[in-house]
C-alpha cells in the first residue's frame, strides 16, 4: 500500500480514447486497494489570476476563517462569511469553486471510466487555513489519523473518494496515512468497534427536527444505516485512541505545490499535519461500481459481523 505516481503523459493531453482499458481498470483497482493516486502536475490547473485571487482572499475578507464548502446540488458556497467582501468577490469565489468541481468531474469521467460516473457528486471545498497548529475540538481535528465519515451525510455503503489540489505557491501539504481498513479493522477486538443496536443520538435529533419541520418525507436520506453508524463511530474511535495515534503504522507524504492526489478516505486512515490552501472535491461512488468490492469497508464489516449492514 502507498502511493502510485501517475506519469503526466498518462493524463495531460490524452483523451479518453487513448487510454487503454487495462490501464484505467488498474487505476480503479489501486485506489480500491487503498493506494493514493498522485499526479505530480495537477490535471486541474487554475488560471493564474484565479489562483492569485484564492491566495489573497483571506486578507481581503476578514471573516474568512474556515473551510468553505461548495455544494454542487444547490450550486451554493457556504462557510464563507464574506460580509467584508464585495459582491464581485463572492461571485468570483463561487465561479471558481463551481468550475473546479465541474473540471474534476469531467476529468474523472474519463480517467476513472470503469466507474461510468456511477457516483453522487458530494461537496467540494477550499481550505485556506494553515493546518499546522489549528485549534479544533478533538473529533473535528484533521491532524489526528482517521477514516472519513460525514455526520450529516450517511452514504449507505457508497465509497468516499476525494480529489485534492495543493494550491500553495511554495509549501507542500503534509499527510500521514496508515494501513487501510481491511488490514486495520480486524486488529481491534470486536467489542471495541461493536456495532450499535440503536440509532445514534445525532440521527435521532436530526430526525426529530426534520419531523418538526414537516420534513418527514426527506427522512430516508438523513437516516444512517448500521454501516454509517459504524463508520462514524470508527472515525471517533481512531481519533480518540491515543495508542493508535502514537503507535499505529504510518507513512508520511509531502504533496508539492501544483500537484493533485486522490484517495478513498473512508478506507485509508489519514491526517494532514501541515499545509495551506487546498481545493478538494468529494464523490460518493456507488458500491456496485467497485472493481474489487472485497476491500470495501462494507464488505469487510459484513464479513466480520456476519450481518447485512445496509
Ligand atoms: C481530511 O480529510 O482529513 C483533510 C485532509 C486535508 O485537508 O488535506
Ligand atoms: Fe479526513
Amino acid at each position: 500500500m502507498g502511493m502510485v505516481t501517475i506519469p503526466p503523459e498518462a493524463y495531460l493531453a490524452r483523451s479518453q480514447q487513448q487510454r487503454p482499458a487495462a490501464e484505467v481498470r488498474a487505476w480503479c483497482q489501486q485506489l480500491e486497494e487503498g493506494n493514493i493516486l498522485f499526479f505530480p502536475q495537477t490535471p486541474i490547473a487554475l488560471a493564474e489570476d484565479d489562483l492569485r485571487f484564492l491566495l489573497t482572499l483571506e486578507q481581503t475578507s476578514s471573516g474568512l476563517h474556515k473551510n468553505l464548502a461548495y455544494k454542487p446540488q444547490r450550486d451554493e458556497v457556504s462557510g464563507a462569511d464574506m460580509k467584508g467582501a464585495d459582491a464581485a468577490a463572492s461571485e468570483r469565489l463561487h465561479r471558481i469553486l463551481q468550475e473546479y468541481s465541474q473540471r474534476v468531474t469531467e476529468f474523472l469521467e474519463s480517467f476513472l471510466s470503469p466507474y461510468q460516473s456511477r457516483w453522487q457528486l458530494d461537496y467540494g471545498s477550499f481550505r485556506p487555513q494553515e493546518e499546522q497548529g489549528r485549534h479544533l475540538p478533538l473529533r473535528r481535528r484533521n491532524d489526528l489519523m482517521h477514516t472519513d465519515a460525514f455526520p450529516t451525510r450517511p452514504t449507505h455503503g457508497a465509497r468516499i473518494l476525494r480529489f485534492f489540489n495543493n494550491l500553495h505557491p511554495t509549501k507542500t501539504r503534509d499527510w500521514i496515512t496508515g494501513e487501510p481498513f481491511d488490514a486495520l479493522a480486524p486488529q481491534f477486538a470486536p467489542q471495541q468497534i461493536a456495532l450499535p443496536r440503536e440509532q445514534s443520538t445525532l440521527t435521532r435529533v436530526t430526525a426529530k427536527a426534520a419531523c418538526g419541520m414537516g420534513l418527514g418525507r426527506v427522512l430516508p436520506a438523513l437516516k444512517r444505516s448500521p454501516y454509517d453508524d459504524f463508520m462514524m463511530r470508527f472515525h471517533n474511535f481512531l481519533k480518540e485512541n491515543a495508542t493508535y495515534q502514537a503507535q499505529g503504522k504510518r507513512e508520511a507524504w509531502s504533496f508539492p505545490p501544483g500537484s493533485s492526489w486522490m484517495v478513498y478516505t473512508d478506507m485509508v486512515p489519514h491526517a494532514v499535519l501541515a499545509g495551506q490552501y487546498a481545493l478538494e472535491q468529494t464523490y460518493l461512488i456507488a458500491p456496485e461500481a467497485m472493481i474489487a468490492p472485497e476491500h470495501s469497508p462494507l464488505a469487510v464489516l459484513q464479513s466480520m459481523t456476519g450481518e447485512r449492514l445496509v
